[in-house]
């Protein structure tokens, strides 16, 4: 029949990611009835596997229920291997007959998924474009996920060597906080309600702090980390990305471009991080916990230098410098070996002016001050948003003021509602060709601009790194940065997901 067939290959079918995140996802997608019609799967790697050990190796990952044995089967049926190296064209060649072979249409639609270590990034993709691409008129998509270069250099270098071969339509950059459902609640709740649009700018808002925490370590990942450290793992990529969110001017419609135009125009308000605005921290062992992985220090892990400055913990201040945002600081903070796993997107609002409660409030809080309000997305875990506020102290006579919230917690008002995972929404995304949900060449620019002479400040001048515990809060130095510029956190206030624990 005429009928339109895709393929979807994963590159570096062996590895990691593949193993934990890849497959998984294109199951469930499959799983869940997503998968277009007339789909084969082709995992590429250069050791001599099969299908069945690498569905092996991935087998815990998977989640399959007793009841979609049937179904697992069939998927696995769709999938194929062929192995080969990473930049020989006799073997792209090769890849290009048996795909054609396999899914037996020439003018498939073909999406790349490259789960490969940087280093060949390069030639992989170029070995795909001159020997792998559909006949007309099938397309061809190619998926690549971080990192995209070390610094601005290198990462302008792999946009140029990418753009040689692929046009930009054909890229699709995969930032998996963008996969996010709250990520994702942001465009709509700045947007659809009037009663925050009015109020997200400079006259209302003291500060933006947004926060990443991991309560893990590297975990046998330090190889790969200690290269690159939290600012380029995380902070140049999702918090900017989750930053650009908050900050953008209103986009004129829904699609990726408008959107991503928007993006990019608020990140080039943006300065270059100054020394001062940052702290770094590196994470040591605790040594009174039970937990051997606790016990363990940044530089216990196999894969790290001893004497590595690689921070684990970082925070910087970013000035959106534009109208709406003059002033107000954008604290950006990350830590991995933290006491939680959390990320959150705080926007904390001015002090109301006036005074006319002050003389209320000398039991809790500082002396004459109001605790702020402050609206709370919280991304990740246990989904919510809630704005903190002051409410008159129930059944108390008088003018008694305490915080208290105007809470929307997802598993308690959304009940029967499963949210997705990231990448299964961005996979998704790839096979529908929405481009909203990824990092256009410009954006990745600009995110690198604004991180990259830190970077090169941080080496050169061998900042040291702050000691920290396996399981701290955070850093004392961050949090007294914070105030400095402005947010004031009192303490005074538990949300009810942290009361008991
Ligand atoms: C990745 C980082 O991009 O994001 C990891 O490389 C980090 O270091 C991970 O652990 C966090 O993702 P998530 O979805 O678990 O918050």
């Amino acid at each position: 029949t005429g009928s339109q067939r895709h393929v979807f290959f994963v590159f570096g079918a062996s590895g990691d990611l593949a193993k934990k995140k890849i497959y998984p996802t294109l199951w469930w997608l499959y799983r869940d009835g997503f998968v277009p019609e007339n789909t084969c799967f082709i995992g590429y790697a250069r050791s001599q596997l099969t299908v069945e050990k690498i569905f092996q190796n991935a087998a815990k990952y998977m989640k399959v229920q007793d009841d979609e044995r049937e179904k697992y089967e069939q998927f696995i049926k769709i999938n194929s291997y062929v192995h080969g190296s990473y930049d020989k064209p006799e073997d792209f060649e090769r890849l290009n007959e048996e795909t054609n072979k396999i899914s037996g249409q020439a003018t498939a639609h073909r999406f790349f998924y490259l789960a490969l270590p940087p280093s060949v990034y390069g030639s992989v993709s170029e070995m795909i474009s001159k020997h792998c691409r559909p006949e007309s008129p099938g397309f061809l998509r190619l998926i690549v996920e971080k990192p995209f270069g070390k610094d601005l250099e290198s990462s302008n270098k792999l946009s140029e060597h990418l753009s040689k071969f692929y046009s930009e339509e054909e890229l699709y950059r995969i930032d998996h906080y963008l996969g996010k459902e709250m990520v994702q609640n942001i465009i709509v709740l700045r947007f659809s309600n009037k009663i925050f649009s009015r109020v997200w700018n400079r006259d209302s808002i003291a500060a933006v702090n947004i926060i990443f925490k991991e309560d893990i370590g590297t975990q046998g990942r330090g190889g790969y980390f200690d290269e690159f450290g939290i600012i380029r793992d995380v902070i140049q990529n999702h918090l900017m990305q989750i930053l650009s969110i908050v900050a953008m001017e209103k986009p004129r419609s829904t699609t990726g471009e408008d959107i991503r135009d928007e993006k990019v125009k608020v990140l080039r308000c943006i300065a270059p991080i100054k020394l001062e605005d940052v702290v770094i921290g590196q994470y040591i062992g605790d040594k009174d916990s039970t937990d051997p992985e606790r016990q363990k220090g940044y530089l216990d892990d196999d894969g790290v230098p001893k004497d590595s400055r690689t921070p684990t913990y970082a925070q910087v201040v970013l000035f959106v410098n534009n109208e709406r945002w003059d002033g107000v600081p954008f604290i950006l903070r990350a830590g991995k070996a933290l006491n939680e796993k959390k990320a959150e997107i705080r926007i904390q609002f001015r002090d109301v002016p006036g005074g006319m409660f002050d003389e209320e409030l000398t039991e809790h809080g500082v002396k004459g001050t109001l605790a702020r309000d402050e609206l709370v997305i919280r991304v990740q875990p246990n989904e919510a948003i809630y704005l903190k506020v002051n409410t008159k102290r129930p059944g108390e006579m008088g003018f008694s003021i305490e915080e208290t919230e105007l809470d929307l917690t997802y598993n308690e008002r959304y009940q029967d509602v499963k949210l997705p995972d990231a990448y299964e929404r961005l996979i998704l995304d790839v096979f529908t060709g929405s481009k909203i949900n990824f990092v256009r060449s410009d954006e990745l620019q600009e995110a690198w601009r604004i991180v990259d002479p830190i970077l090169a400040e941080i080496d050169k001048k061998k900042v040291p790194v702050i000691p920290y515990k396996f399981g701290a809060v955070g850093l004392r130095e961050a949090f007294a940065g914070a105030a400095m510029h402005g947010y004031i956190y009192t303490g005074t206030y538990v949300w009810k997901d942290e009361r008991s624990g």
